[in-house]
Order: structure tokens, then C-alpha cells, then sequence
């Protein structure tokens, strides 16, 4: 047996193989020593992300997800108030729509990018029906896989390196996300609704170098379910305007609102469209989370720039979802105002029960979430995380450490209304018994109790 290495001399013989890549002029027996050679340099070759991957803070999701997983492996029946992920179902009339739709193959092909022609009309006709917008839906109405998908991808389109942009702290986590993964930098602010937040941000914009670029808001709000009136946004226009900012609103619970309350729209406002845009999806008024399906409509500028990164990077939403979103626009008025009683009537549940137990609740009049301080004589002091972990483990309940949400959030919990009454009084009663130190039980593995 020939003494084997990982020296590629083979010896070539015939001169018509000598320009192939080395690899290809192995013997069998130096093929095999070879291998061993480039296995052992890729145990020791590192794979790196991208520096942008990088740049993104931790997960602070993470431990809670894993605590989550393994307690119901155990068999505990953790009820999941964390995510924002609605469960209750998606109007009938667009399901049938869905399914008929999905049976003509000429939905089966690529789609458009920016969405089919019916969609983005029927969204301009609800900016008009609704808030009294008038939209140009071939220049001024996109649609979104999700109106996350959108917002990020706006982020890439109009954000990089040395670029900076203005967001509220506490927010959804992805608003700050995006900045960061365009390789720019978010300015935080703490989150007002008032004359004193436009102040700062008034303030921010005009005194930074770099200018910032870009300013996100989103009212009504998550996590936090602050909520503005008629005229917060004439003043954001012309702060907007004064200063050369350019302005991204979501409004994912902009129809999400009760107690007569009626959210403002960013473009309702004269000159709206000459600064931003606004996001909104179908996700939350119509409980379509799964089809991801959401649009963005304003400024035109803002929207060829989104267009143009959707053209290289997908074929639009399936067009089956986007035929059954054109009925849920149209027909689905009184399932949203369904929706959002359910939603009213959770958010007393839980309301009045953590006020019960001495937690700070003010009743949010729009969202589908309660924002609630906890007492630190509760918390002993613990950051949110550490407590939201405590909540799962003895009350086996899953609620939103409000950290997660920025430093703002600290000593606050989210708490999600995606479960019926009974299951939020079955956590409350949970949550009772755990402040007044009293564990449920900890889980035993496998069983039940
Ligand atoms: C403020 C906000 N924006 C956007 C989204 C995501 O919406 P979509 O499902 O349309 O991507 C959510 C979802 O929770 C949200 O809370």
C-alpha cells in the first residue's frame, strides 16, 4: 500500500487532462486522502453571517420560546399571551374565495410584485370610504407579503451605512430591526402622543449631523397601545416638512379600535403624501395573519424605491390571497367591528383583573393588547425578562417582557388578548395566585396535573 497523503502530485500522464481542476485528476487512493485533507480544513473554516446579521441585538425572545417548549414537553398547559398572532378566524366569504380562487390555474403563476390591479383599487377605495383619502392606486398603492415584509424591505430601499433614523422607544421590535439590517442607525426617542414627543423629535432632527433620514411612528401603538388624536399628524407633516424628514407610519391597528374611538391616518392630513407613507395590514381587522397580505400607500417617491427592490426580489403574493383580500376589503366591514368587540370585551377581562392585583393598567381604546406595569413589591425587583420568565414557569402563563420592546419597556408587561374569556380569566387567576406566592405546581415531566 502506497504511503497516503495529502499531496496532490497524481502524476498525470495523459497531457489533455492536465488543464482540469486538480480535483478532477485524483487516483481513487489520493481522492480518498485528499477528502480527509479538506474535511479537516472545514471542521477548522468558520462560516461568518454578514456584518449585518451581526449588528442585530440579541433575541430576547429566545429564553422565553425555549422555557415555552420545554414546559409543554413536560405537559403544562401554558397559556400563550405573547405574540400578537390572532386566533380567532378569517371571514368565511374570504375563505370561500380563497379556495374557488385557488382552483383556476391562472392563479397558480407569478404574480405582480406590486400586487394585482383589482387589490390596489379596492385599497384606494377603502382610503376613501375611510378616512377620506384620495389614492392614485397605480402610483400610490402597493401591496406587501405582510405589511412587515414591506417596511423592511422600504428600510433597505431608502437606508444604509451613515444613514440614521428616528424611532420611539419602546416599539415593535422590527422597526428597529429594519434600520439596523439596512446597515444604518436608529436615534431613539422615548415615546410620547404629544406636543412634547413632536418637541424632541423636533428637536433630534434638527440638530443631528447626519441629518436623520427617516422617522418611524406607529400609532396605535404596540406594545404600549397609545393611541393619538386628530391632529398629531398635521403637527408630524410639518415637523416632517420643516426639517427634511421623511416619515414611515404603521398603522397595523389602525382599524383595530373600540369605545368610538376612530384612529387618524397619516395621510388624511394635507401634505401627508408629499413626506411619507403608511403602512397597513390585513393581518390583525381581519384576522388574515397566515395569507400575509398587507399594503403600503403615500408617497410616490418612497413607494418606487420599495417597488424597485420587490422587482428583484419577488414574483408578489399569491394571487389566489390577493383575490380573497379584495372581497375581505370590500364585504368584511361588520366582521371587523365584530372582531374588534371581542377584542373589547377581553381587554376588560384583563383590565379589571390585573388591576385587581395592584398592576398599573390604563384601558387602551384601540390594539389588540393590555400594556401593564408591574408593582415592584411583584417583581422584587427582577427585569421584565427574568419575571415573564417567573410568569411561565409558576404561573404558566406567557406574556411579552416589555424589554423586549426597548429600555422603555422595563417593568412592563404586554400581554396579547389572542385567547377567549375564559382562558384570559384562567391566566389572571394564574397570575393571582402566583403574586400572592402561590406556584400552580411546577411541571413534572410528561404528566398532567
Ligand atoms: C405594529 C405592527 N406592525 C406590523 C406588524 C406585522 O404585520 P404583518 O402581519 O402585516 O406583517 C405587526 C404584527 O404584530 C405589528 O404589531
Amino acid at each position: 500500500m502506497p504511503k497516503q497523503s495529502a499531496k496532490l502530485d497524481i502524476g498525470i500522464k495523459d497531457k489533455s487532462l492536465e488543464n482540469l481542476p486538480v480535483w478532477c485528476k485524483l487516483s481513487d487512493c489520493n481522492r480518498r486522502s485528499a477528502l480527509g485533507f479538506v474535511g479537516k480544513i472545514m471542521a477548522e473554516f468558520n462560516i461568518e453571517p454578514a456584518q449585518r446579521i451581526k449588528r442585530l441585538p440579541p433575541y430576547l425572545f429566545g429564553r422565553l420560546n425555549a422555557l415555552k417548549l420545554a414546559k409543554r414537553q413536560q405537559g403544562a398547559d401554558i397559556i400563550d399571551l405573547g405574540m400578537g398572532n390572532p386566533s380567532d378566524p378569517v371571514p368565511q366569504i374570504v375563505i370561500d374565495k380563497l379556495c374557488e380562487a385557488a382552483q383556476d390555474p391562472r392563479n397558480h403563476r407569478y404574480s405582480a410584485s406590486k400586487g394585482i390591479k383589482g387589490l390596489r383599487k379596492e385599497i384606494a377605495k377603502k382610503y376613501e370610504r375611510k378616512w377620506n383619502v384620495q389614492l392614485d392606486w397605480q402610483t400610490e398603492v402597493l401591496t406587501c407579503i405582510g405589511s412587515k415584509e414591506g417596511f423592511s424591505h422600504l428600510c433597505l430601499a431608502m437606508l444604509g451605512p451613515g444613514d440614521t433614523a428616528v424611532v420611539p422607544d419602546p416599539a415593535f421590535p422590527i422597526h428597529n430591526y429594519s434600520v439596523a439590517l439596512a446597515g444604518a442607525n436608529v436615534i431613539s426617542v422615548p415615546l410620547g402622543n404629544d406636543e412634547k414627543f413632536l418637541k424632541t423629535i423636533a428637536k433630534v432632527v434638527e440638530h443631528l449631523y447626519p441629518k436623520p433620514k427617516l422617522l418611524i411612528l406607529n400609532f396605535p401603538h404596540n406594545p404600549t397601545a397609545m393611541t393619538v388624536d386628530e391632529g398629531f399628524f398635521e403637527t408630524v407633516v410639518d415637523v416632517a416638512k420643516r426639517f427634511g424628514i421623511a416619515v414611515i407610519h404603521d398603522f397595523a391597528y389602525g382599524e383595530t379600535c373600540f369605545d368610538g374611538y376612530k384612529a387618524p391616518s397619516l395621510l388624511s392630513v394635507k401634505g401627508a403624501k408629499d413626506v411619507g407613507v403608511e403602512f397597513i395590514t390585513m393581518s390583525k381587522p381581519y384576522n388574515m395573519a397566515g395569507f400575509r397580505i398587507g399594503f403600503v400607500a403615500g408617497n410616490k417617491n418612497m413607494l418606487d424605491y420599495l417597488a424597485t427592490i420587490k422587482g428583484y426580489y419577488d414574483y408578489g403574493i399569491f394571487q389566489a390571497i390577493q383575490i380573497a383580500g379584495i372581497i375581505a376589503l370590500r364585504h368584511c366591514e361588520d366582521d371587523i367591528i365584530a372582531q374588534n368587540e371581542r377584542y373589547r370585551s377581553r381587554r376588560d377581562v384583563v383590565c379589571e383583573g390585573l388591576s385587581r392585583i395592584g398592576w398599573e393598567v390604563q384601558k387602551p381604546r384601540a390594539t389588540m393588547f393590555v400594556w401593564a406595569k408591574v408593582p415592584k413589591e411583584h417583581s422584587g425587583g427582577k427585569g421584565s425578562i427574568d419575571y415573564a420568565m417567573d410568569l411561565m414557569e409558576y404561573a404558566e402563563v406567557a406574556i411579552a417582557p416589555g424589554r423586549a420592546f426597548g429600555e422603555n419597556g422595563e417593568d412592563y408587561m404586554r400581554i396579547a388578548l389572542v385567547e377567549n374569556e375564559q382562558r384570559l380569566r384562567q391566566a389572571i387567576r394564574n397570575i393571582t395566585r402566583f403574586v400572592q406566592q402561590r406556584p400552580i405546581r411546577k411541571a413534572k415531566s410528561g404528566k398532567k396535573d
